[in-house]
């Protein structure tokens, strides 16, 4: 058999060339030439058809209309881990291909690890196929993990494609974990692993084997700290699943939502706490915050949505003055493009300029808001920095939407803020109410109550200044 040759094509044009260049001879463009295995025109069994045969020898098939299609009852793998079968749309799908993306040191081998090891315990057939760590070193893993049924997944360490492929089709497993699809290579391939033409390979090679042998298939893949994909980007179209893992290395919380789901709502976000003896759902985490808010001068309480679920968190901001040109502006949790937008109508529409201070903002928690809804939050810690303004609901007479009160609870807040210094209303206003009265929190201003920032600004600033005034007085 002819033995594959690999050819460089660039992303851009599509030009071939043998030999890697850093600039395209077709179209001139830099760095686009990716490394791809060109197979000679017959393939052993199971593999691709072979390219180039004519339209006369392939026959022509009949479509059928949708509603003929026979679909088979999908029975989903549960992996035992509440949270994560939510974000999957009720748990793993036979046969499907889930890319599970995050930061260095996050928790992605560890959750995989504890998913597959309710698996075994659940009698399923697994693999996990580690090319970052030996055997002993995930085996230490699993003894911290509780439960015990870690120990019982069956390992591989290996690097190589060819010996990882050949090894599911031996072993058959209904759920394999790669970890991580950049460290894996194809022998038949001269660039790096990692690379974009291996990364494309290894995912292709290994969707192609588990579609036929309807092996479920988490791929791991790692994110740079500036939140790219890098990589695995490029799997996005490919796989059926991505999920994205987030939150600070250093802070225990972390979230995982899906930003593609072939077989379910991309709404759904889990969070965990990581804890010594492995990953554990969070499922009162408005408590804690709400519990743990400072109630000092530039906090606020967020509600905010993790996906379909409210979640009430602690926005703060520092405001100081400022001796560099231009002045800082430190973002932690936020969008900082979202937060540059906020202080601009904070300043213009609000009538708090920011020209000459350093502004700190933070989530509280490491937890990661990314959503306009959290703009209000910003603009109302931010002023309260500014103005050295506690924003505390004291008895709940305050302008925002009053239910009774619980003295000196937190402020609550959110909504979306427009150019021109309105509060434009956000999705869930009900369910985010809700979750705020849930916890005391009854004081609440959101678009519905307030039209503009300025009212909003004077319903939750104003009473302090007052309040100031009388403590002064
Ligand atoms: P890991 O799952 O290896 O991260 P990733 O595969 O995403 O790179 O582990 C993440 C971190 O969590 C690691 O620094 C060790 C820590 N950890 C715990 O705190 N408790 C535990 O039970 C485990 C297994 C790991
Ligand atoms: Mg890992």
């Amino acid at each position: 058999m002819a033995r594959p040759t690999t050819v460089h094509v660039c992303s851009a044009c599509g030009h071939e060339t043998p030999r890697w260049a850093g600039q395209c001879p077709g179209c001139s463009e830099w760095n686009t030439l990716v490394e791809e295995v060109r197979q000679p025109a017959s393939r052993g069994s199971g593999g691709r058809l072979s390219r180039g045969s004519a339209a006369s020898r392939a026959g022509a098939v009949r479509p059928i209309a949708l509603g003929d299609v026979v679909t088979e009852e999908q029975q989903r793998l549960r992996t035992g881990i509440g949270e994560l079968d939510n974000v999957l749309g009720g748990g793993i799908v036979p046969g499907s291909l889930v890319l599970i993306g995050g930061a260095p040191g996050i928790g992605k081998s560890t959750l995989t690890t504890m998913a597959l090891a309710n698996l075994v315990a659940a009698g399923r057939r697994t693999l996990y196929v580690s090319a970052e760590e030996s055997a002993a070193q995930i085996r230490m893993r699993a003894e911290r993990l509780s439960g015990g049924a870690a120990l019982q997944i069956p390992v591989i360490a290996e690097t190589d494609l060819q010996t990882v492929l050949a090894t599911l089709e031996s072993e058959r497993p209904e759920v394999c974990v790669i970890d991580s699809v950049q460290t894996l290579s194809s022998t038949e391939l001269t660039s790096a692993p990692g690379s974009v033409g291996q990364v494309r390979e290894v995912a292709g090679e290994i969707m192609r084997v588990a579609k036929a042998l309807r092996i479920a298939v988490l791929l791991v893949g790692h994110v740079t700290k500036e939140g790219a994909l890098a990589g695995p980007r490029v799997l996005e179209h490919l796989v059926d699943c991505v999920l994205q893992f987030e939150g600070e290395r250093e802070r225990t919380y972390r979230t995982v939502r899906a930003i593609k789901n072939r077989f379910g709502s991309t709404n759904e976000a889990g969070v965990f706490e990581m804890h010594d003896h492995g990953l554990v759902e969070v499922l009162d985490a408005s408590a804690r915050f709400v519990s743990e808010a400072t109630r000092a001068a530039g906090s606020v309480v967020l509600c905010a949505m993790e996906g379909s679920r409210p979640l009430l968190v602690e926005v703060q901001a520092l405001v100081s003055a400022s001796e560099l040109v231009p002045p800082r502006r430190v973002v932690a949790g936020l969008d900082r493009n979202r937060v540059a937008l906020v202080l601009a109508v904070l300043g213009r529409h609000g009538g708090i300029g920011l020209g000459a201070a350093d502004v700190f903002i933070n989530v509280v928690g490491g937890v990661r808001v990314d959503e306009p809804g959290a703009d209000l939050a910003v603009a109302l810690a931010v002023a309260s920095a500014a103005r050295r303004i506690a924003l505390v609901a004291a008895g709940g007479a305050a302008g925002g939407v009053t239910t009774g009160g619980t003295p000196d609870h937190p402020l609550a807040c959110f909504g979306e803020l427009g150019l021109t210094g309105e509060l434009r209303t956000v999705a869930h206003a009900d369910r985010r109410l809700a979750e705020a009265e849930k916890f005391g929190l009854t004081t609440v201003l959101h678009p519905d109550s307030h039209r503009t920032l300025r009212a909003a600004l004077s319903a939750a600033l104003g009473r302090g200044e007052r309040s100031v005034a009388r403590a002064a007085a």
